[in-house]
């Protein structure tokens, strides 16, 4: 306890202010507060003081130590809040995010090979015309092999393994019998529609076979529709997907639900022609089984055969997939790996 400051309160209390208001900091204040303010501080030294006074200066004296305390502890709240907003903005500061800073790419997912190239090919045949339809994976026996003219003894029946979920109900061995469905919905009128979809086979799963594939089937139908169109119409899609001077060749083939049955060959893509191991030096690759649909079939669908006629397609996306991206294993399209499906982003 100084001296000075018991003669001068005042010359110490403006002191003690401006030394207040240079405080920056919690800690500074606190050191402030202790000095000062606090029971060991020289605010309450002076209160100590007034009782060795003679008597009659207690009362002036005592009454400037309070002028002097009250001015610095209202001195002090107001600093308090100025150091605890400088405080707010050095840990807004210090715990700032660059928002300029480039962020870590987030993997991004992508369409599955085989969807993005059923969305191709039925791109492709609805600019033609051709309405997508969709038809059950789940089918009667019935449409899947009887009204596609393959009676229960028929051998052709051999040719596709199936999945029977009842006596007569069976998980779609092709998109066939979605030609059945749209005829139904469209005779006796005309139509153009494309199928596609997941078709099942009790196959063994090999490198070559899977117990699930896609087919895309296509279907038209009309008073004035002739093998021709068919191949013009697969020549159109050839050459949208396949390069633009794809060609298209028929060869004669057998199915129960067309006659006369072929099957149609694009130029290898690989060699284009030329002959190599892809096209096994044929120098074509085969992409769909087609024909003119049998008369039965038009009639089963609700049409009369000697009024309209109509031409079918049903093409395997895996093979055509594999053939054209080199691929030897049909099991990696249902396995998920992502390694595999980034390829074909
Ligand atoms: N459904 C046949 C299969 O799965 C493919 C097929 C051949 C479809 C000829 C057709 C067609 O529409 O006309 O092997």
């Amino acid at each position: 306890m100084s001296a000075e400051a018991t003669q001068d309160v005042e010359a110490y209390a403006s002191r003690a202010l401006a030394e207040l208001e240079a405080v920056r900091d919690q800690k500074a204040l606190e050191a402030w507060y202790r000095a000062h303010l606090s029971p060991s501080g020289t605010i309450t030294t002076l209160r100590k003081r007034i009782g060795s006074l003679p008597p009659e200066e207690r009362k002036p004296f005592g009454a400037r130590v309070n002028t002097a305390a009250n001015t610095l502890k209202d001195a002090f709240e107001r600093q308090k809040q100025v150091v605890e907003n400088l405080e707010l903005e050095r840990a807004i500061r210090r715990e700032a995010v660059d928002v300029t800073l480039p962020s870590r790419p987030l993997p991004t997912g992508g369409l599955h090979p085989i969807t993005a190239a059923i969305r191709e090919i039925e791109r492709v045949f609805n600019a033609m015309g051709f309405e997508t339809f969709e038809s059950p994976h789940a089918e009667l026996d019935e449409l899947n092999f009887e009204l596609l003219n393959m009676p229960p003894a028929h051998p052709a029946r051999d040719m596709q393994d199936t999945f029977y979920i009842s006596e007569c109900a069976v998980l779609r061995t092709h998109t066939s019998p979605g030609q059945i469905h749209a005829m139904r919905k469209y005779a006796p009128g005309p139509l153009r529609v494309i199928l596609p979809g997941r078709c099942y086979r009790h196959e063994q799963v090999t490198p070559r076979s899977e117990m699930q594939f896609h087919q895309v089937e296509g279907l038209m139908v009309g008073p004035r529709v002739r093998l021709s169109d068919l191949k013009g119409v697969l020549l159109a899609f050839a050459r949208q997907v396949f390069g633009k001077n794809q060609q298209i060749r028929l060869r004669g083939s057998y199915f129960p639900f067309t006659e006369p049955s072929v099957e149609a060959d694009i130029r290898c893509t690989l060699c284009g022609g030329e002959g190599c191991r892809v096209c096994k030096h044929t120098g074509w690759l085969e992409i769909a089984g087609a024909g003119l649909v049998h008369p039965t079939v038009l009639r089963n669908g609700g049409y009369d055969p000697s009024v309209v006629r109509g031409i079918a397609f049903g093409m395997g996306v895996e093979r055509a997939f594999m053939l054209l991206h080199g691929i030897t294993d049909i099991r990696h399209f249902f396995q998920n790996d992502l390694r595999f499906l980034r390829q074909f982003r």
